[in-house]
């Protein structure tokens, strides 16, 4: 191994155990539980699965596989198609496990990202038996610093019997420093985690596992995949633009500062977009309190408009991540990168004000949201945070485009074929029609707002024709119970939403 890499590893002692990919997931037995690391595809362990898919396509070898969220480098595909996957815990967007979970073949703990690991530290899931952490380097007392992600890695290296470190020599050492790994006391004793605001440094720049924990060191160079985010279109602009002048007009009330309140924003190609579009608007001074770190708090940053901002993950596109690393020091300050039951933690959550931005696939005429299944049964990826965030956020807002899939799907429906987010959780509904503010309202009032505001004009005399109907048979929420999901229905039938 070259004398620059083996640097890596300042704890001298533990150079010793530094073997190949192959021998580290001879450690891993069939049945046994697995934490790795890695979140919204960064940050991953990459040497080590691919071993073990390879040790599962030669002999029975099933675990169960805990992660802090998805996994890049199609590694969730490939241990599903090695049929090495039995179990998957928290969450996952990869279309082949996504094929494997709706088929059954795979068991999928869908999860609120911050419960995870407060669940495994009170033994209410199954123990930890090996932990694989990706990191950059191990320090002269044996701590693991991780790389892009810190997701649940350093309660799984804290909880497992044993720890395999990945040292990936693609991942810059400039990422050192980044992290602020902090991890909560046992309950009912805890005391309050000291984040007062998003730069708030409480914890260490390491995971600190006793060095004897460490069974093996593993050397990997495949660098983390690129986000697969779509570019910002006239829908997601016009979400932004309906978004910045509610904002605006929270500010001209006094509601809000004109820095606004700590950002989160979710996952995938919406919410990126719509962050994308505070580069317009007139806020400055600009924090984020979120999760996953897209582009767009980039974007932001180089626009003068962000100041700081806090997540658990760093997940850019190809061109981004290259520009972003070449000048990673200039950005640094900028940043934390802390564990996710800290980055999504209820308690920092409501008391930081966060204003929470998570994408829907639909929500209803009274508010309610589904975010992870499509027709009510298959699953998409997963709740991920926007749980965590939005029952405790200062304001709750969910976007999504009016219409799916070329217009056959109406976002806007009678009733959700699934809920994640309760029409308790959510204050604000955005599509590229408009917004609807339903703080204070009552359902009956809701619905008559989501339907003027949001849905598409196309799908509006229908939803008002439901709507009025089901007042005729009274109730604080009106529904007819035979056809609230027959829009669904429909869908299943002809493919179509739309009355034929
Ligand atoms: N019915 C069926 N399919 C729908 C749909 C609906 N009502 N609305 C959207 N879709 C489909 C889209 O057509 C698209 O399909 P494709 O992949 O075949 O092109 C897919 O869902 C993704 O939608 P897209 O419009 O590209 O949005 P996105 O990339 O922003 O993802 C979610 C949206 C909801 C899937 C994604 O945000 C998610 O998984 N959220 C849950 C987890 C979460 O919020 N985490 C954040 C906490 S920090």
């Amino acid at each position: 191994m070259a004398e620059e890499f083996l640097n890596r590893i300042r704890h001298k002692d533990l150079r010793a155990r530094v073997t190949s990919a192959d021998r580290a997931a001879e450690l891993i037995r069939d049945g046994m539980v697995l934490g790795m690391s890695g979140f919204t595809r960064s940050g991953e362990a990459k040497a080590v699965p691919l071993a073990l898919a390879a040790r599962g396509r030669a002999e029975p070898l099933k675990v169960t596989l805990m992660t802090g969220a998805s996994l890049g480098n199609d590694l969730d595909k490939i241990l599903a198609e090695a049929h090495v996957t039995a179990r998957r815990i928290p969450f996952m967007s990869d279309p082949g496990l996504r094929r494997a979970i709706n088929a059954g073949e795979v068991m999928y703990i869908d999860q609120h990202l911050s419960e995870t690991v407060e669940q495994l530290r009170t033994c209410q899931l199954a123990p930890i038996d090996i932990a694989i952490v990706e990191a950059v380097a191990i320090t002269e007392t044996g701590g693991i610093v991780p790389t892009t992600s810190v997701g649940n890695s350093a309660s799984f290296a804290l909880l497992a019997e044993k720890v395999i470190v990945e040292i990936n020599t693609s991942q810059s050492e400039a990422l050192e420093g980044l992290h602020d790994i902090y991890i909560p006391s046992y309950r009912p004793t805890r005391m309050p985690i000291p984040i007062v605001a998003p730069d708030s440094r409480v914890g260490l720049p390491f995971i600190p596992v006793p060095p004897e924990r460490i069974a093996a060191i593993v050397f990997s160079s495949k660098k983390d995949s690129s986000a697969a985010v779509d570019q910002p279109d006239g829908d997601t602009r016009a979400i932004a633009g309906h978004l910045i002048e509610f904002l605006k007009n929270e500010v001209a009330h006094s509601r809000m500062p004109h820095h606004l309140h700590p950002l989160q924003a979710g996952i995938g190609s919406i919410a990126n977009a719509v962050l994308h579009g505070f580069i317009d608007s007139p806020f400055h001074d600009l924090t984020m309190y979120s999760e996953v770190l897209q582009d767009s708090t980039f974007d932001l940053m180089d626009a003068g408009k962000m100041v700081f901002a806090s997540g658990s993950s760093v997940t850019l596109s190809e061109a981004r991540a290259r520009e972003v690393m070449a000048r990673f020091e200039s950005y640094k300050g900028k940043l934390l990168l802390r564990p996710q039951e800290i980055s999504n933690h209820p308690e920092v959550v409501r008391r930081l004000g966060l204003i929470c931005i998570n994408t829907a696939l639909e929500f209803d005429i009274y508010g309610n949201v589904n975010s992870t299944h499509v027709m009510g049964t298959q699953m998409m990826n997963g709740i991920g945070g926007s749980g965590d965030f939005a029952r405790n956020a200062f304001l709750s807002v969910f976007v999504t485009k009016s219409t799916a899939k070329g217009g056959r799907i109406s976002s806007v429906v009678p009733m959700v074929s699934h809920v994640d987010h309760t029409e308790h959780d959510v204050d604000i509904l955005v599509t590229e029609h408009g917004l609807a503010d339903l703080r204070g309202l009552a359902p009956r009032e809701r619905a008559r707002v989501v339907i003027a505001n949001c849905a598409g004009p196309d799908w509006r005399d229908a939803l008002t024709d439901y709507y009025e109907r089901a007042v005729t048979r009274g109730g604080h929420t009106p529904h007819l119970l035979e056809e609230a999901l027959s829009w669904h229905d429909r869908l299943r039938r002809t493919g179509t939403m739309a009355p034929q």
